[in-house]
């Protein structure tokens, strides 16, 4: 079987690499420089690669950090969608993810055919979709918006306008709760968010009584209507170093734990328990944990599995994502 073939069967490059260890590593860093490639990664992967990335972000900073990159090469570390952004900004450039089946549950839910039928119903709306979706979806969206800058771009469209907002619908409840809009939900959500626990964060609660609840918006209502703080990825992150607080139960990914960890030492950081069904006592999304520094090595060393997609498509997710990308400025 040739390469392509086995990639577009498995997802991923399946070849086993000779390094090892801070070998494996060092041989990724040259790639980068052989190839002028830049690792962009987001904060729910694993440690190993957060620290070995050129930038690392929320979806908002990854978009934007992709808009702005002069390398030849884009290599995302996180999901699908994330590599498909980079993808419309930079049509012109390889775009390589380490593995194919790094999907999300939100963009899962949100099939074409369903979402241009739904869409239907609603021919006057402004279709706000947060950035995690499909670029089919994002082709039939007015304007994109992530979790750090859903308000706003709620709060710029003229009130008299009807909103769809997609896919995410705790997301979406928590910006018509903020603004007051009345908001026509797509009924979406991530699976890793809503499987935070309120029984046992209740207990962790009572046995951290001077710990703030910070949550990340795709949590369910009952866990956001508790929270100190709610924000994106980099929000939760700057509101534990700037609090005065010692203490802060952290509702959104694991992966978020390395970098806040890593900024405030001194603070006691504690994960938000998941259900029973969750293997690990805190919140993973097994998408983003697919990202490996073997299949991040084989993307740079083989490019591939490389990201396309095509012109009809491209051009009016493109719109979306620029529409929001002028208000973020
Ligand atoms: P942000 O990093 O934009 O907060 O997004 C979180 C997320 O779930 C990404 O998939
Ligand atoms: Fe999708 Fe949730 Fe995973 Fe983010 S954490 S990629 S929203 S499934």
């Amino acid at each position: 079987m040739n390469l392509l073939d086995e990639v577009n069967k498995v997802g991923y490059v399946s070849r086993s690499v000779p390094f090892k260890g801070t070998d494996l590593k060092e041989e990724i860093l040259k790639l980068k420089k052989e190839k002028n490639a830049v690792i962009l990664a987001h904060y729910y992967v694993d440690a190993e690669i957060q620290d070995l990335a050129d930038f690392l972000g929320d979806s908002l900073a990854l978009a934007q950090a992709a808009e702005k990159t002069d390398a030849d090469m884009i290599v995302f570390c996180g999901v699908h969608f994330m590599g498909e952004t980079a993808k419309i900004l930079n049509p012109n450039k390889k775009v390589v993810i380490p593995d194919f089946n790094a999907g999300c549950s939100l963009a899962d839910s949100a099939p074409k055919e369903e979402f241009a039928a739904f869409k239907a119903q609603y021919p006057e709306a402004v279709v706000v979709s947060y950035i995690n979706c499909t670029a089919d979806v994002k082709a039939m969206t007015d304007i994109i918006c992530t979790s750090s800058n859903a308000l706003k771009v709620v709060e710029s469209i003229p009130a008299d306008k009807q909103i769809i907002f997609a896919p995410d619908a705790n997301l979406g409840r928590y910006v018509a709760k903020k603004t007051g809009r009345d908001l026509i939900l797509w009924d979406g959500a991530c699976i890793v968010h809503i499987d935070i626990s309120l029984e046992k964060l209740k207990k962790v609660k009572e046995e951290n009584p001077n710990a703030l609840l910070i949550a990340h918006p795709e949590c369910k209502e009952v866990i956001l209507s508790q929270a100190d703080f709610v924000g994106s990825t980099t929000a939760l992150l700057n509101f534990v170093k700037d609090s005065d607080c010692h203490e802060f139960i952290v509702a959104t990914e694991a992966g978020i734990l390395h970098k806040m960890k890593e900024s405030v030492p001194n603070k006691k950081i504690i994960p938000a328990p998941a259900n029973e069904k969750n293997t690990c006592a805190c919140s993973e999304c097994p998408y983003m944990k697919m990202n490996t520094l073997e299949k991040l090595y084989n993307a740079m060393f083989y490019e591939l599995p490389e990201i396309q997609v095509a012109e009809d498509i491209r051009e009016p997710a493109l719109k979306a994502l620029k529409a929001m990308l002028d208000i973020s400025k």
